[in-house]
């Protein structure tokens, strides 16, 4: 059997992060400068339907066997063969590698399952599509986040922009001018499991403050659906600051993405917020072709750990 790789590539979301968990909209994009790797290929002279996986960022080097049978990647793997309804398959090797930041509100654990599940499905001569893939990447979120709303998955399979509502038909995105971001990376790991649980705690114990604040991110990302058929750049920066300001009431930002957002807006950017699960991870600012080097340069000192540049309606592949 011939070895087989796979990819799927970083994400991040672009308004209405928490919200949508709550049934609210959201826009989220894909980072295709980032990705994560699966590699199959035969294992010769092992029994079969022997499985084996290596993946250095975890210290992973064993056999699938030996993995508890929740980890996302035995889950992963898992549902792929009963999707596929396969019980006995030839050996293999699986290995994993990713460049998307861990922790960071990237969905590099949504990108590592599409990898898996594509890469396992291909080398068994049963290629899933995109539909599937996503259910089934959906399914390992479930296990590992507790209550996503899908909109990791979804955006990491697609490889679209896409407008998302839980429970409804993907929309993907219109956007006709390029739009420009810089993606900091505070180096704060976090995990969105907890902040997602957080959130939960604090709607639970404040159900119209919080109801309020995902009804106005809804809101929000409902606008920046038509502001990104323009080229209005000036609003859309206003709607980031905007949900980033709805975030800080949500109590879910943190004092460095606080500061990132600050520094990114008067060193030029149009409008900046955290993404994702925040208390850590990313900010994203939208940055013109002509400020973002010193936008970049400017968190570079405030301490960002890395930064990507990425775009959004026009790329240069
Ligand atoms: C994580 O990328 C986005 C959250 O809204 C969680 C989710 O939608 O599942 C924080």
């Amino acid at each position: 059997m011939p070895a087989t790789t796979s990819t799927a590539p970083g994400k991040f979301i672009l308004f209405g992060e928490h919200s949508v968990v709550y049934g609210h909209p959201a826009i989220a994009v894909p980072v295709l400068e980032v990705n994560a790797r699966a590699v199959i290929s035969a294992l010769v002279g092992k029994p079969s339907s022997t499985i084996q996986i290596k993946d250095p960022a975890f210290n992973l080097d064993g056999f699938l066997k030996d993995l508890p049978f929740n980890h996302a990647v035995n889950q992963s793997i898992e549902l792929t063969l009963k999707e596929l309804n396969i019980e006995t398959h030839p050996a293999f090797k699986l290995q994993l590698s990713s460049s998307i930041p861990l922790a960071s509100g990237m969905g590099s654990g949504a990108a590592i399952s599409v990898a898996i599940i594509r890469a396992v499905s291909t080398f068994l001569g049963k290629k899933l599509d995109n539909e599937i893939v996503n259910k089934i990447a959906f399914e390992v979120e479930k296990i590992h986040h507790g209550t996503p709303s899908g909109i990791d998955n979804t955006v990491v399979t697609y490889q679209q922009p896409v407008f998302y509502v839980k429970g409804q038909p993907i929309e993907k995105l219109e956007v006709e001018n390029a739009f420009n971001f810089l993606i900091a990376d505070t180096g704060e790991k976090s995990s969105t499991a907890v902040t997602v649980a957080d959130v939960r705690k604090s709607w639970e114990a404040n159900q119209e403050k919080y109801n309020s604040l995902f009804k106005s991110c809804g809101e929000i990302a409902t606008q920046a659906k038509e502001v990104l058929k323009t080229s209005d750049i000036e609003r859309l920066g206003e709607l980031m600051n905007n949900n980033h300001q709805l975030l800080q009431e949500m109590e879910v930002s943190s004092p460095k993405l606080d500061e990132f957002t600050q520094v990114a807006n008067s060193s030029g950017a149009f409008g900046a917020k955290m993404s994702g699960g925040g208390r850590g991870g990313i900010m994203i600012a939208l940055v013109s072709e002509e400020n973002k080097q010193i936008v970049s340069d400017t968190l570079k000192e405030a301490g960002a750990v890395n930064i990507i540049s990425t775009s959004l309606g026009v790329r240069n592949e």
